[in-house]
């Protein structure tokens, strides 16, 4: 641990020590700007304590060293994990096969296999499919005039994205959607660890059949193209893609919700935005990326030291664990004039995302496309809305967002009617 530690509980001790960053109730029950702000300013590696049970870990919060650490796989590696859960249980057992936690060649290797079944016309025709489902959810909600966002469109589009990519029968997506939640957050602040556990371990089983099934009868999807792959002609195991296709669909169902539901959340308390958005004053695809980085859905990464370094004066070791906060980067005044302001016209908006370097999610291109479709539609069928309950935020220390948003729409008829 640095002395530092020591000297901020001395100074204050309501100060940055006194946060657990492990524990998802304190993202709910903190005002996490004012967290991150002095951070930035006074601690930018800040060594978060170890307790009985629990190694400690430094946390970064500046853009610049954020976005350089993204980048540098040599002083860090994936291998031992990406998110606090696996990065403090020592370890990821996918390492070397799961593209998100897998380093140097193979991780080229595999990434660039992953990139074929990628194809632009594998994208080309899986945003056709999201657009067509987002204009039809988006209209049914509107027309039905009140219900809760997040079940009625949010939820739904992601699975079809990611399900139309892997080629997940659609009457299986209720089932996958329902344990992909339960993987990476929860509704409820007391879910047992074993339930994601389970969860995770039931997916795999589904892709390990999913799988034997398209080595039988391939089909226009990318396990069947991963079923062909090989790297330096060695053929992709079963396990290689199992993995693979349970990177993608957590990666690609809960970040794309979460960001879809933030996105409508933000308009509804901005009405002065929604209005530009509405009239066309602003792009729709600079407004989408302001969405994202005011949603900012995963709040950090991390990764393990793979050799001794100093960062602004503190002494990272080889073995310890490094996060990178992107909820903090994304907000960091240095590179966003007034970034607690939503600026749907904002440019530049070099926003952290989806990460950066190597590891640069592979899912980007979707997700952007997602979240488009759904402004475009709220734009289109809707003259306005409003939030009539409270909504839910979820419990997680890797995401954030919303878990049900109830709405009532004022549909657009004319929007409407043209489709
Ligand atoms: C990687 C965020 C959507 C699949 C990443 C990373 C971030 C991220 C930050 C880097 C992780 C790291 O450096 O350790 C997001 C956000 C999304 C989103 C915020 C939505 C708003 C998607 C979608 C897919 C996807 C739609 C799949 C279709 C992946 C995969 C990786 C990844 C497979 C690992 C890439 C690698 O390690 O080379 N994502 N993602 N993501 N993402 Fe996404």
């Amino acid at each position: 641990m640095s002395v530092q530690t020591t000297e901020i509980q001395r100074e204050n001790p309501a100060g940055p020590a006194s946060l657990d960053l492990v524990n998802p109730k304190t993202y709910l029950e903190n005002d996490m700007a004012a967290y991150w702000r002095r951070l930035r300013t006074d601690h930018p590696v800040f060594w978060h304590p170890e307790t009985a049970d629990r190694r400690g870990f430094w946390v970064v919060s500046r853009y610049p060293d954020v976005q350089a650490l993204f980048r540098d796989n040599k002083r860090l590696t994936s291998e031992k994990g990406n998110v606090l859960v696996t990065l403090l249980a020592g370890g990821d057992s996918a390492a070397g096969q799961m593209l998100a936690v897998t380093d140097g060649r193979r991780h080229k290797d595999l990434r660039n296999v992953m990139l074929k079944a990628f194809s632009p016309r594998a994208l080309a025709k899986v945003a056709g499919i999201v657009r067509e489902n987002t204009r039809r959810l988006m209209a049914e909600a509107i027309r039905r005039g009140e219900g809760d966002f997040a079940a009625d469109v949010a939820s739904v589009i992601p699975m079809t994205t990611v399900g139309g990519l892997l080629g997940i029968p659609v009457s299986d997506h209720p089932y996958l959607l329902k344990l992909t939640k339960s993987c990476l957050s929860s509704d409820e602040a007391d879910q047992a660890p074993e339930e994601a556990f389970l969860a995770r371990n039931e997916i795999l089983l589904y892709f390990s059949d999913l799988v034997a099934e398209r080595r039988e009868n391939p089909q226009d999807d990318v396990i069947s193209t991963l079923t062909r792959s090989d790297i330096n002609g060695v053929p992709l195991t079963d396990q290689d893609i199992v993995f693979n296709c349970y990177s993608l669909i957590l990666g690609g169902d809960e970040t794309s919700r979460l960001s879809m539901i933030e996105a409508l959340h933000a308009l509804s308390s901005e009405p002065g935005e929604w209005r530009r958005l509405r009239d066309h004053e602003v792009d729709l695809e600079t407004a989408t990326e302001e969405m994202l980085r005011w949603a900012t859905p995963a709040m950090n990464f991390g990764r393990h030291a793979t050799t001794d370094f100093e960062l602004h004066g503190e002494q990272i070791k080889k073995g310890d664990i490094v996060t990178l906060w992107q909820m903090s980067a994304n907000r960091d005044e240095t590179v966003f004039p007034d970034p607690y302001t939503l600026d749907l016209a904002r440019t530049p908006n070099k926003h952290i995302t989806f990460g950066y370097g190597p590891h640069f999610c592979i899912g980007a291109y979707l997700a952007r496309v997602e979240v488009k479709e759904m402004l475009d539609a709220l734009r289109t069928f809707s003259t306005g809305f409003e939030i009539t309950g409270e909504p839910h935020r979820i419990h997680s220390n890797l995401m954030q967002g919303m878990s049900y948003l109830p709405m009532r729409y004022f549909p657009d008829e004319q929007g409407l009617a043209a489709g």
